[in-house]
């Protein structure tokens, strides 16, 4: 090995680097290294479905069935049942995450101010983990708006009746 063999090593090295280097620049101000800002796409299922066509023609019964079948499971439908998700009864119009005793998740809290109308109703059950990242509802969701609007429908039922507002004699 004479010194100008190593010489030559030690150039081609050099052009090496320097080419890549040049490499990294112009891809960088060629290709935007920055994720944008809105997502290109999404898939069609995680898209959020304006639910109200689907409630008007949606049906109670199967509702029932579903929420019978699926969400008993973990919840009760009655006030004062005892279960691992928080009472059904009443949910409809109810601030999110708002019964008292009841230990909702800090991701669910994050929502807490709102109100479960049906669209809201609609996005976390289509996929309680995206609604509320870190939700403890371990459930993968109704992916058929239709199942969605049905058991919404079957919840708008769950109303404990109101107590009669005790009225003094009427003077
Ligand atoms: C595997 C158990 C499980 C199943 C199945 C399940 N849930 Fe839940 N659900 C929970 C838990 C646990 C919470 C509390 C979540 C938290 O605090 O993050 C919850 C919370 C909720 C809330 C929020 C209530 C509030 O007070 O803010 C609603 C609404 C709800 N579930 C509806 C349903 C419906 C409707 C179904 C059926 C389609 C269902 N859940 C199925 C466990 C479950």
């Amino acid at each position: 090995m004479d010194g100008r063999f190593l010489n030559r090593v030690a150039v081609s090295v050099l052009l090496s680097a320097v080419a890549m280097g040049g490499a990294l620049v112009t891809a960088r101000s060629v290709v935007p290294d920055t994720a944008p800002v809105t997502p290109v796409f999404r898939l069609p299922s995680q898209q959020s479905v304006a639910i109200a066509p689907f409630v008007q023609r949606a049906s109670v019964a199967h509702g029932g069935q579903l929420v019978g079948h699926i969400c008993t499971q973990c919840h009760a439908l009655v006030a004062g049942g005892e279960s691992a998700g928080p009472v059904l009864a009443d949910v409809v119009g109810r601030t999110i995450a708002s019964l008292p005793g009841y230990a909702y998740s800090a991701a669910l809290r994050q929502h807490a101010g709102q109100v479960w109308d049906d669209q809201r109703l609609s996005d976390w059950l289509m996929a309680p983990a995206r609604y509320a990242v870190g939700t403890r509802m371990s459930f993968a969701g109704l992916s058929d708006p239709q199942d969605r609007a049905d058991a919404i429908s079957y919840l708008h039922t769950l109303h404990t009746p109101s107590p009669t507002p005790i009225t003094g004699p009427s003077r």
